[in-house]
């Protein structure tokens, strides 16, 4: 949002770094905004429309497509009068309203004259602001419009990009994550394979989850499904594939939710097998054993490993310690509305020193959700 001050030139130079940070920015300007910059420099920058009116735009509701549409809302600058409009759920303009009708975090930057910013009516407003949640960045001291020098002075648009990164920043801010997802396919001959029910929906969630609470989220995959915008997806077919890909990647955590094949055939034919050929003798062969490979790095990740059991848990225990893994996530995947394809799922989470949690039926991202916190919590954070 961009609101009626002299600091608004700066507010370009602020789009142009938010997008060589990766961001999408869509800017929306209030009237008085037009006196200090043109729509078109934001529009230039950012390569999407500025919404300058909140009954002409291209947008049928202006303010709630944007206030839903972001992650987060910056003003910059921040005017007395939007801030005292902010603090008083005023809407009559589209950046008010879009303020009004967003649940994204807000980061605020006032500028104004020192006159201004001490009054008591401006300290009023903040404080409420910053009781509802609004971050405050700046304002700083130094020269101010018409040769004036003191307190008022916007922040500089550096220093809202670290704020802003700073309020945007998760739990898992800054841990490297890698997560194996999917059922892997041996090949029998070009066409068919050996594969197994995995749908990969646990993997994709842990993934997700992971790079929503601010992990750097590498995903070996063997499916097509979507991942969030910020995770790294490395699509693979094979137990091979998947042994290959991991072992190129450095991390803090790995999750090995996919279902590794443990045989493949030995050797594959390179030609359709015919049937009238009869039936074939495949003859199978040990795939390489990921998570061993994993646990047995010299600066080994933490590693949370997956059963899917059909006899019951004792299985997953035994393999939980024969493995040495730092968690265990085990499925009984013959149950009802848990395991492969469903979106729910029914875990117990065996730890390292034997002891198990048996967790309820629930949504797999909420599994998911669990589990990070528990790994947060394991990793001290
Ligand atoms: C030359 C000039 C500079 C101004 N600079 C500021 C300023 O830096 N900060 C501020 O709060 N108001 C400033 N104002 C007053 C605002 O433009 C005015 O309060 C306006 O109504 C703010 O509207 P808005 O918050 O909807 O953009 C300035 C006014 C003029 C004429």
């Amino acid at each position: 949002m961009v609101t009626g001050g002299v600091a608004a030139y700066k507010a370009a130079y602020l789009s142009r770094l938010l997008i060589e940070a990766g961001e999408e920015v869509r800017v929306a300007m209030t009237v008085e905004a037009h006196n200090f910059i043109g729509p078109t420099t934001f529009a230039s920058i950012t390569g999407n429309p500025v919404v300058t009116d909140l009954f002409e735009s291209d947008l049928t509701s202006p303010h709630t497509d944007l206030g839903r549409w972001a992650d987060a809302v910056i003003v910059a600058p921040a005017t007395a009068a939007t801030l005292a409009r902010l603090a008083h759920g005023l809407s009559e303009e589209v950046a008010s309203a879009t303020l009004l009708a967003t649940q994204a975090p807000v980061l605020v930057a006032p500028a104004m004259h020192t006159e201004m910013w001490e009054h008591p009516a401006t300290k009023r407003n903040l404080e409420v602001l910053q009781r509802d949640g609004v971050t405050v960045v700046g304002p700083g001291e130094g020269a101010l419009a018409g040769g004036d020098q003191g307190i008022g002075r916007m922040a500089e648009p550096e220093e809202i990009v670290a704020a802003l990164e700073k309020m945007l920043a998760g739990p898992l801010t800054g841990l490297r994550v890698l997560v194996t997802a999917g059922g892997t396919r041996e090949a029998i001959d070009p066409v068919r394979f050996i594969g197994n029910r995995s749908s990969g929906k646990m993997g994709h969630a842990i993934a997700d989850v992971a790079a929503h609470l601010g992990a750097e989220v590498t995903l070996v995959t063997t499916t097509d499904r979507p991942a969030h915008r910020q995770v790294d997806v490395i699509r693979v077919e094979s137990a091979q594939e998947m042994a290959d890909a991991v072992e190129k990647i450095e991390s803090d955590v790995v999750v090995m939710a996919a279902a590794v094949a443990d045989f493949r055939p030995a050797d594959p034919a390179i030609k359709k097998l015919r049937r009238t050929d009869g039936p074939p003798q495949i003859e199978l062969e040990p795939t390489p054993d990921i998570l061993s490979s994993v646990m047995a790095r010299e600066n080994r990740p933490f590693v949370v490993g997956f059963a899917a059991e059909t006899e019951g848990i004792d299985r997953a225990i035994e393999k939980a310690k024969r493995k040495g893994t730092d968690l265990t996530v085990a499925n009984e995947v013959t149950e009802a509305g848990a395991g492969f394809a469903h979106d729910t799922n029914r875990v117990s989470l065996i730890h390292a020193d034997g002891g198990v949690e048996h967790w309820p039926l629930v949504a797999k991202v909420e599994v998911a959700e669990r589990l990070w916190n528990v790994i947060a919590e394991k990793r001290g954070r």
